[in-house]
């Protein structure tokens, strides 16, 4: 066996992740191959019956700021792999994490996990789909994946706000809101931060707004 993959197997492996994402890795001298950091995907807030956009992260805290919505992006070098634990994805971003839960009171955290081999996942996505709200803040910070929050405020254009690997995201509690992983081929990893459980039931509002935005594509 090559001495670099001697080396590499015998890395721990969080940090054989970080060395695969941001080294300049050689195993001949012929194959030479630089392995960049992933890039860190951007949030996009749009406003359809606007047909505006937003996707500068300063100007989307601002927007969601002056509607008592908190948003964040935080960075973690860890890249994780579907046998990553719940315990290990809380672990690594634990610097960010536990600062902003003991400053907002909120007392556990949880790693959802959906994607394409979710069982009843159209039953899911429904629950998620229709307009809510809840008696508690939702707060989702988001590890790996995707998908799209819709917020419904009163005297306010319909936005929504696409969730990407690295944005937090606090849904007031009482906001009216929607959220969708997209109809097929789902992947949302994200941390749910709460109070208290119970206060993430949703309260449907029966209103069906989310019908008139189902077309709807990024
Ligand atoms: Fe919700």
């Amino acid at each position: 066996m090559n001495s670099w993959l001697k080396y590499i197997q015998s890395v721990p492996i969080f940090l054989k992740h970080y060395l695969f994402l941001s080294t300049k890795i050689c195993p001949t001298a012929d194959i030479c191959v630089i392995l960049q950091p992933k890039a860190f995907n951007m949030a996009i807030l749009s406003i359809p019956d606007e047909g505006a956009r937003i996707s500068e992260p300063k100007q989307i805290r601002e927007f969601l700021n002056a509607r008592g919505i908190f948003f964040d992006q935080w960075h973690c070098d860890v890249v994780f792999d579907d046998t990553a634990t719940q315990e290990e994805i809380i672990e690594a971003y634990r610097k960010d994490l536990q600062p902003f839960m003991e400053k907002g009171g909120y007392l556990t955290a949880d790693v959802i996990s959906i994607n394409k081999l979710t069982e009843n996942y159209d039953a899911i996505r429904a629950k998620f789909l229709a307009e809510h709200t809840h008696s508690e803040d939702e707060i989702r910070f988001f590890v790996d994946g995707k998908g799209l929050f819709w917020f419904h405020l009163e005297g306010q254009p319909v936005f929504n706000l696409l969730c990407e690997q690295g944005d937090l995201i606090s849904v007031p509690e009482g906001t009216k809101h929607w959220f969708d992983a997209g109809e097929k081929d789902p992947f949302v990893k994200a941390i749910r931060i709460f109070i208290d459980m119970s206060g993430w039931v949703p309260h449907y509002t029966g209103t069906e707004i989310e019908k008139r935005y189902s077309d709807f594509e990024i």
